[in-house]
């Protein structure tokens, strides 16, 4: 092997996205529709290592213990692919990579997935690119990897068409405010459409994807203004209506995406319920059925207790503000 490939390890964290990305305006270069804000998590962390072999056939995945199937291994190619042109190697890698969530019910995350993988695969070719390179890297694969490359509170702007370096860059420290999310589990196993799949159905099916495109960006310069003035009223209420509105455009695709069931209902009126009542916290989802609740780092027993007693949650996790990717040899 040249001394320039070695084995290299990388973690990154998954991320929760405040203001959401969903849909793409370039789908060649992986480019979103809108811009998106996001909290990388400390507890949900993905661990990745990859060496290039001389000699080996073909690219190998290991996803938490088990062959990748040809989709996801297709995926990883496709990025290595872009390492080995940068790097101007051919060998094929073996990458093992193992997601270190607190459960392994439905929160297995593309982001934090090639976010490591990016920057795992350019320390194996021997390669060095500045964080925002690696951002733009893992953003070909999976826009909301970007912005687990950096920790804390993260921005990805809407790309243009054909704007390939377009990065996340970091918007405030995880120190910056003490937030927690409470994450309520409302299913087991992985959802019924991948993200990708659906965002697209939304774009080209929904009679609302144009009205989700146009509005997007007043929630995220509400979200930003909110997380410099550490104002948790604002940021609620511009999360909750990004959340509700890009699953609007899901649920009125065709077919309809319909992510939700009995206990997301239940877990969204907990939410409601708890604010009612004066606590101050406030839902989001992605694209699955699971929810997540916004609060100060005061009030997430109280809110942890209450999601646990919602008729069909299956567990409760609390989340707190984390790192970026972090590269070893
Ligand atoms: C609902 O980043 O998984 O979580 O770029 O096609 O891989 P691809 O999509 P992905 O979409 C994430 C959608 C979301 C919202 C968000 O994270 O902003």
């Amino acid at each position: 092997m040249p001394p320039s490939l070695v084995p290299a390890r990388a973690t990154a964290h998954a991320n929760i996205a405040l203001a959401k990305y969903w849909g793409k305006s370039d789908i060649a270069h992986n480019l979103p529709a809108v811009p998106s804000i996001s909290l990388t998590l400390e507890e949900l962390v993905t661990e990745t290592e990859v060496c290039f072999e001389p000699g080996r056939k073909h690219d190998e995945l290991l996803l938490d213990g088990r062959r990748a199937t040809a989709a996801e291994t297709q995926r990883a190619n496709e990025l290595l692919d872009r390492v080995r042109n940068a790097a101007g190697i051919e060998h094929r890698a073996t990458v093992t990579s193992t997601n270190h969530f607190p459960t392994a019910a439905g929160l297995a995350s593309s982001a934090a997935g090639f976010a490591a993988l990016a920057a795992a695969a350019i320390r194996a070719a021997g390669q060095e690119l500045d964080s925002s390179e690696l951002s733009a890297l893992a953003r070909r694969s999976s826009a909301s990897a970007a912005r687990s490359v950096f920790g804390g509170f993260v921005e990805l702007a809407a790309g243009a068409p054909g704007e390939d370096g377009l990065a996340a860059k970091p918007i405030a420290p995880r120190k910056h405010w003490d937030l927690r999310l409470v994450l309520a589990l409302t299913a087991a196993g992985p959802k019924s459409v991948g993200s990708t799949e659906a965002m697209e159905r939304s774009r080209t099916t929904s009679p609302f994807y144009d009205a989700w495109v146009a509005s997007a960006p007043r929630w995220c310069d509400a979200v930003k203004q909110a997380i410099h003035d550490r104002d948790l009223e604002m940021l609620g209420t511009a999360m909750e209506q990004s959340t509700l509105s890009f699953h609007c455009c899901a649920i009125t695709s065709q077919p309809s995406t319909l992510y939700w069931t009995p206990a997301t209902v239940a877990a969204l009126q907990t939410v409601s319920k708890l604010r009612a009542k004066g606590v101050p916290v406030w839902s989001t989802m992605d694209a699955g059925p699971h929810v997540k609740a916004l609060c100060e780092a005061e009030d997430a027993i109280r809110i942890r207790h209450a999601l646990t007693q919602t008729p069909g949650v299956l567990q409760v996790l609390v989340a707190t503000p984390g790192p970026g990717v972090e590269v070893s040899s």
